[in-house]
């Protein structure tokens, strides 16, 4: 009899649309969460002021990114992948679950946090409504929640990268389905 294969064929690909937004949103928020450890390091002045100021703006464009995200989702449904368990599915659909509720979370609790400063919430220089106004209470709650969930979201990023890097040891590698150019087999 023949030994069955060391990897299994892959399973149809996402949509070009959900592949794009995936990277898009993939590398602006590793960047937002790197900008974001590098700022508390700053000392209070120009630099940290400028750096500050330029992660509240790519900040924005990802909550407005995630939008996009959810509402292409909702009539691009993710293709099947026949070789995943119940059990496997259930797991990664929580998952992916997880992530799109901290995805629209740790920007709303920035620009929270950053609604109840002095200063205005200036988004690639164009000065945007704020939720309120100057409240050092509101401020330091908001703030440490955005820390916290902002922490929580690198956290389930790792999670998601170790399940990927999990499939691929298995034989039934995930990486495929969302990267260009591969053919819908299996
Ligand atoms: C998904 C998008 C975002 C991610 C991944 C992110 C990530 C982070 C991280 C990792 C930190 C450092 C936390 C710490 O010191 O422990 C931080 C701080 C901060 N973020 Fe965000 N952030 C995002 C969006 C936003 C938005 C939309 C705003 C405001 C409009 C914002 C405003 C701030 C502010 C004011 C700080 C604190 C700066 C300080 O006082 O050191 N962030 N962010
Ligand atoms: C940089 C390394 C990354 C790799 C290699 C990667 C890889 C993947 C793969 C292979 C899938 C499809 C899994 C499947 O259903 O078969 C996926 C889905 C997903 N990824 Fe990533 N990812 C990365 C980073 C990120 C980041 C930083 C985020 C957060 C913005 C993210 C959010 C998601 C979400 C929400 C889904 C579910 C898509 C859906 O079904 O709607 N990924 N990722």
């Amino acid at each position: 009899m023949d030994a069955p294969p060391a990897t299994l064929p892959p399973a149809a690909p996402y949509d070009c649309g959900t592949m794009l937004l995936h990277w898009l949103h993939a590398v602006l928020i590793l960047g937002l969460i790197g900008l974001g450890l590098y700022m508390a390091g700053l000392p209070k002045g120009e630099a940290r002021s400028a750096a500050i100021g330029l992660h509240k703006s790519f900040g924005v464009l990802a909550f407005a990114l995630v939008a996009v995200r959810l509402a292409w989702r909702l009539r691009h449904p993710p293709p099947a992948d026949a070789r995943l368990t119940a059990a496997e599915h259930r797991l990664a659909a929580a998952g992916h679950r997880l992530l799109y509720a901290l995805l629209v979370l740790v920007p709303l609790a920035g620009y929270l946090s950053s609604s109840f400063t002095r200063y205005p919430m200036r988004v690639f220089g164009v000065v945007l409504p704020k939720a309120g106004r100057e409240d050092e209470a509101l401020n330091a709650f908001f703030n440490a929640t955005h820390g916290l969930l902002a922490w929580t979201l690198a956290a389930l990023i790792a999670a998601h990268l170790g399940a990927v890097a999990l499939h691929a040891l298995q034989g039934k590698p995930v990486l495929a389905r969302m990267l260009p150019g591969r053919q819908a087999r299996g």
